[in-house]
Protein backbone atom coordinates (compact mmCIF):
# COMPACT_ATOMS: atom_id res chain seq x y z
CA UNK A 1 0.00 0.00 0.00
CA UNK A 2 1.11 3.56 -0.78
CA UNK A 3 0.19 6.20 1.77
CA UNK A 4 0.48 9.73 0.94
CA UNK A 5 0.18 12.41 3.66
CA UNK A 6 0.07 16.47 2.99
CA UNK A 7 1.74 18.17 5.76
CA UNK A 8 0.26 21.60 6.73
CA UNK A 9 3.15 23.30 6.43
CA UNK A 10 5.54 21.05 4.37
CA UNK A 11 5.98 18.40 1.69
CA UNK A 12 3.64 15.79 0.54
CA UNK A 13 5.00 12.61 2.31
CA UNK A 14 4.82 9.35 0.63
CA UNK A 15 5.12 6.19 2.12
CA UNK A 16 5.73 2.93 0.49
CA UNK A 17 4.86 -0.64 1.51
CA UNK A 18 6.79 -3.53 1.61
CA UNK A 19 7.28 -4.73 -2.32
CA UNK A 20 5.82 -1.08 -3.83
CA UNK A 21 7.80 0.48 -6.26
CA UNK A 22 7.25 3.81 -7.97
CA UNK A 23 8.97 6.15 -10.61
CA UNK A 24 9.68 9.67 -9.84
CA UNK A 25 9.68 12.09 -12.87
CA UNK A 26 10.86 15.20 -12.88
CA UNK A 27 10.16 18.25 -14.69
CA UNK A 28 12.72 17.63 -17.46
CA UNK A 29 10.63 14.12 -17.69
CA UNK A 30 13.21 12.06 -16.59
CA UNK A 31 12.89 9.29 -14.09
CA UNK A 32 14.86 9.87 -10.72
CA UNK A 33 16.33 7.50 -9.14
CA UNK A 34 14.14 7.19 -5.91
CA UNK A 35 15.06 2.98 -5.83
CA UNK A 36 15.12 1.31 -2.33
CA UNK A 37 13.90 4.35 -0.88
CA UNK A 38 10.23 3.68 1.43
CA UNK A 39 9.66 7.43 2.08
CA UNK A 40 9.73 10.23 -0.51
CA UNK A 41 8.91 14.37 0.58
CA UNK A 42 7.54 15.64 -2.69
CA UNK A 43 7.88 19.66 -2.30
CA UNK A 44 4.12 21.82 -2.28
CA UNK A 45 5.84 24.63 -1.65
CA UNK A 46 8.01 25.76 -4.79
CA UNK A 47 11.06 26.68 -2.65
CA UNK A 48 12.74 23.26 -3.26
CA UNK A 49 16.13 23.26 -5.11
CA UNK A 50 15.89 19.32 -5.44
CA UNK A 51 12.17 19.99 -6.43
CA UNK A 52 10.32 17.26 -7.01
CA UNK A 53 11.87 16.24 -3.88
CA UNK A 54 11.40 18.24 -0.91
CA UNK A 55 14.74 19.96 0.36
CA UNK A 56 13.30 21.78 3.78
CA UNK A 57 13.25 24.96 1.82
CA UNK A 58 9.54 25.42 2.99
CA UNK A 59 10.69 26.27 6.99
CA UNK A 60 12.76 29.01 5.46
CA UNK A 61 10.17 30.45 3.61
CA UNK A 62 7.18 29.72 6.15
CA UNK A 63 5.11 27.66 4.15
CA UNK A 64 1.70 27.19 4.94
CA UNK A 65 -0.54 25.35 2.53
CA UNK A 66 -4.10 27.35 2.24
CA UNK A 67 -7.31 25.71 3.28
CA UNK A 68 -8.69 22.20 1.72
CA UNK A 69 -11.57 23.01 -0.54
CA UNK A 70 -12.84 19.58 -1.01
CA UNK A 71 -13.01 20.10 -4.54
CA UNK A 72 -11.11 18.66 -7.71
CA UNK A 73 -9.59 21.63 -9.38
CA UNK A 74 -9.78 19.22 -12.54
CA UNK A 75 -13.90 19.59 -12.04
CA UNK A 76 -13.57 23.11 -11.50
S1 LIG B 1 7.74 21.51 0.72
FE1 LIG B 1 9.72 21.29 1.50
S2 LIG B 1 10.94 22.48 0.21
FE2 LIG B 1 8.95 22.69 -0.61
Amino acid sequence: MIRMCARPRGPLAVELGEGDVVELVGMDGQALDVSGRRKLLLCRCGASGSRPLCDGAHNRIGFEAPPATGEDPDET
